[in-house]
């Protein structure tokens, strides 16, 4: 078997991140777009000693889970690797790959796993959108995703799970820069002006642009465009990196027009959202998520709480509402000056936000108040195991740890069920619909042996 070759499969099952999965010649092959049931011709990518990869290329048999993809761009685009599966059947792999990436806890079969929550809007539910700008063969201005693996840029004019109105102001922007001839980045010559483009909206579809060049430039001739002709831009920064990466931002930010920031609500709070802070990518499913993670918790007025790796506050001050006195910790500066602002701004006393890695600063509030519950939501890489052991030593009596990669997840959980914790539930939650990401919420309780004695 060699890559390029076309190959008739049979597809078995799915594996855990929805790739049907086939077996020719005693291995096993993973193809993308390709369902259970289907009869498939499928090209081989990659192949390894005892597996390899494949892509449909021809449906002979098609199951009757198969959509047709409302993307022009599935075949090039990397973004979105499920278009092709019926909503249902996504769910049931994204449940399924929680519960299989669990065995190893669950070996006395004690964790309760509860239903995905599912995403209302399957589409048009991205609230960010990062896009570098291109010229194509013929010198026309591009913009899009880079193809998997590589600096080539994809060329769209839409994208499905991205906001109607945030599609609309891009391609705007695209033709203004073709039309003015603004000079597009060259990666590879390190040459030209305008790298690309990322826009976030909130809950009304009002819009932050933040236009990302080398140096800086003179915008206003667009700012009027925007003035007449798209309101809800209420925001516009320009991100200067003249840096040879493909990193498109830098930490240079220049607010150029309207509100410093965007006004979003989460859960009946306001927040204040600058153009650098983590906001949860899909509105709806993030107030599921929390809720979720806030039933978890059983919170009560006699509580204190710590929520770790707490961005803008957004946990944070959904807690503080339910609880004695919360205390969120974050390492981004702008992002706790943004969390206290959404404090004042919801009137909210009893949340004190430390700006500090977690792994450091939870050990200043080891002997100053007994912890009664800690959230965690750590980025991709996980938790510091520093940051565990204090969490361990604490002896918190319960853990709500939220995760967007359930590998580092299922790593730490199982470093603190070797430790004096247990896991008691576990929700999924589909926050990236059409992907294979999924969002995971876990509950973990101290065993009783080493429950902590109330002070
Ligand atoms: C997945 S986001 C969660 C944000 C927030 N909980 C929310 O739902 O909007 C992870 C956050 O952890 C922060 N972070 C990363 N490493 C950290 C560390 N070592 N200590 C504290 N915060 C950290 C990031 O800046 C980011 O804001």
């Amino acid at each position: 078997m060699e890559v390029g070759k076309i190959v008739k499969l049979e597809i078995e099952g799915y594996d855990m991140n929805g790739l049907g999965v086939a077996k020719l010649d005693g291995i096993v092959i993973f193809v993308s777009k390709a369902l259970k049931d289907e009869v498939v011709l499928a090209r081989i990518t990659n192949v390894h000693k005892k597996y390899a990869f494949a892509e449909a290329t021809k449906i002979i048999l098609p199951s009757v889970d198969r959509i047709l993809s409302p993307c022009s761009y599935s075949t090039g685009c990397g973004g979105c690797d499920l278009l092709h599966m019926k909503y249902n059947v996504e769910c049931q792999v994204k449940e399924a790959k929680v519960i299989h990436a669990f065995h190893q806890i669950n070996k006395d079969n004690s964790i309760l796993f509860n239903p995905i929550i599912k995403n209302k809007n399957i589409f048009g539910y991205r609230n960010k959108i990062m896009l570098p700008f291109g010229y194509d063969e013929d010198d026309n201005v591009i913009y899009g995703f880079y193809e998997k693996l590589s600096h080539h840029i994809i060329s769209i004019d839409k994208c499905e799970i991205s906001n109607p109105y945030v599609n609309e102001v891009v391609e705007f922007i695209r033709r203004y820069v073709s039309v003015f001839h603004i000079q597009v980045y060259n990666e590879e010559k390190h040459q030209g002006i305008f790298r690309g483009i990322m826009v976030r909206n909130n809950y009304k579809n009002e819009m932050m642009v933040v236009l990302i060049t080398t140096k800086a430039y003179d915008f206003s001739n667009l700012l009027t465009y925007f003035e007449s002709d798209f309101p809800l831009v209420k925001s516009v920064y320009m991100n200067i990196n003249p840096n040879k990466t493909n990193v498109m931002l830098s930490n240079d930010y220049i607010h150029i027009y309207k509100e410093k920031t965007l006004i979003e609500d989460i859960l009946g709070i306001q927040f204040n959202v600058s153009a650098g802070s983590f906001m949860q990518v899909n509105h709806d499913a993030c107030e599921k998520l929390y809720l979720e993670a806030l039933r978890m918790a059983n919170l009560t007025k006699e509580m204190n709480v710590i929520d770790a790796y707490c961005g803008m506050g957004s946990i944070t001050l959904s807690i503080a509402k339910r609880v004695k006195h919360v205390y969120g910790i974050e390492i981004v500066e702008d992002a706790i000056l943004n969390a206290n602002q959404n404090k004042k701004l919801n009137n909210i006393t009893n949340a004190t936000f430390i700006c500090g890695p977690c792994e450091e600063e939870i050990k200043k509030l080891v002997n100053v108040e007994q912890i009664d519950c800690i959230f965690f939501d750590p980025p991709r890489k996980g938790c510091e195991q520093e940051f565990l052991d204090t969490v361990i030593e604490m002896k918190i009596p319960k853990i709500i740890y939220i995760s967007c990669n359930i590998a580092t997840a299922i790593r730490d959980i199982n470093y603190l069920t070797k430790s004096n914790y247990k896991v008691l539930e576990v929700t999924p939650c589909d926050i990236f619909s059409k992907t294979s990401h999924i969002e995971t919420i876990c509950q973990l309780s101290l065993r009783d042996e080493t429950k902590h004695i109330p002070k």
